[in-house]
């Protein structure tokens, strides 16, 4: 079995693209080497109100409990728990480039436009580098959007291997076949997130209701059939929405489809990403109720994380010719 680490981060409110490209994997595969991680370091890189991610860090606990992930098997915790991420992050900023960071997408979208930019948003890969490496995960479970950051964490591995000698793990991402970049409803040229606003985004917090409202007001495409294509972006991303939540070919999907009209389809759609989430809302409500447990839960995750992440550590102190 693979040793696994992935992440999220606590801001906005969590999406059925959380859901499907990462999460779903997540509680279905853990085991008790795989390390699950709610990053509140990465989301101070832009501006926050600090109650609110004390409270969103506790939300996203309590979703990722509800999409099933399991105290008793995987490790669930508070990136700002386990101090030795921000330290394994120090030592990567001497082995990562100016140059390689400046190629990350993520960077350049998200410091579009900003007057100031925090040294925190551009260092934010190096410090993602550090949460896989100090556990030495050989995958990392994500949406197609962090696939430069993984692989900008194989080469500072690397580098820093050839530099020191073997120490860090080359990790490799891993997508779902369906559901690994689910786009927004509206903006379909667009990934959903959290940030886009939520027209075009199905919250996990959503309504059933509303939930079947954004679906049937999707943008679709010129024409009638359903199908999968370069030109019909709408109807694609349903289409992957729906291969995601119920586990079918595309290609099925277009056969069961075909001849269906528009509406008829999405409001299927709406019926099956509706009878996906309906669970994860209603284990989320029970435990958001009852937050003592989920604290303890994340301090016990941040307990078994601690350990894994203190062995890494001494072992890249040692190379790098700190004092032990
Ligand atoms: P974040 O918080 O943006 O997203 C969490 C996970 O959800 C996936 N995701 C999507 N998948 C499919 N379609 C979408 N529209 C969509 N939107 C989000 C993301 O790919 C991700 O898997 N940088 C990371 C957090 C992070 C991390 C890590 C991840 C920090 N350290 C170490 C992995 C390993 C992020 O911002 O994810």
């Amino acid at each position: 079995m693979a040793r696994v680490l992935s992440g999220v981060q606590p801001t906005g409110d969590p999406h059925i693209g959380n859901y499907l490209g990462a999460w779903i994997r997540w509680a279905r595969e853990q085991q008790p080497e795989h390390f699950f991680c709610i990053v509140d370091l990465h989301a101070i890189t832009m501006p926050h109100d600090p109650e609110q991610l004390r409270d969103r860090t506790v939300d996203v606990a309590c979703w990722l409990y509800a999409c099933g992930l399991d105290p008793a098997l995987s490790a669930l915790f508070v990136q700002s728990q386990v101090r030795e991420h921000a330290e394994l992050a120090w030592v990567l900023n001497c082995v990562a480039t100016m140059g390689e960071l400046h190629r990350m997408t993520q960077f350049k979208e998200k410091s579009q436009g900003r007057e100031s930019v925090s040294v925190g948003l551009f260092d934010y890969p190096v410090l993602q580098a550090a949460d896989i490496l100090l556990y030495h995960a050989e995958e990392v479970p994500v949406g197609a959007d962090q696939q430069q950051h993984v692989e900008l964490t194989r080469d500072i591995a690397q580098r820093f291997n050839s530099r020191y000698g073997e120490t860090l793990t080359l990790p490799k991402a891993t997508f779902p076949t369906a559901g690994a970049r689910i786009m927004d409803l509206q903006l379909v040229d667009k990934k959903m997130s959290k940030s886009l606003g939520t027209a075009g985004a199905i919250l996990l917090g959503d309504t059933e209701a509303q939930t079947r409202k954004k679906i049937m007001r999707a943008v679709t495409d010129s024409g009638s059939e359903v199908r999968a294509a370069p030109d019909k972006p709408g109807i694609t991303n349903l289409l992957d929405l729906m291969a995601a939540v119920t586990g079918a070919s595309t290609q099925d999907l277009e056969d069961h489809f075909s001849g269906t009209r528009y509406g008829d389809f999405k409001a299927e759609v709406a019926e099956a990403v509706n009878g996906v989430v309906r669970p994860v809302r209603d284990r989320h409500a029970e435990l958001a109720s009852d937050l003592g447990a989920v604290h303890e839960s994340l301090a016990k995750g941040a307990d078994r994380a601690r350990e894994v992440a203190a062995g890494t550590m001494t072992a890249v102190r040692e190379r790098v010719g700190f004092l032990t």
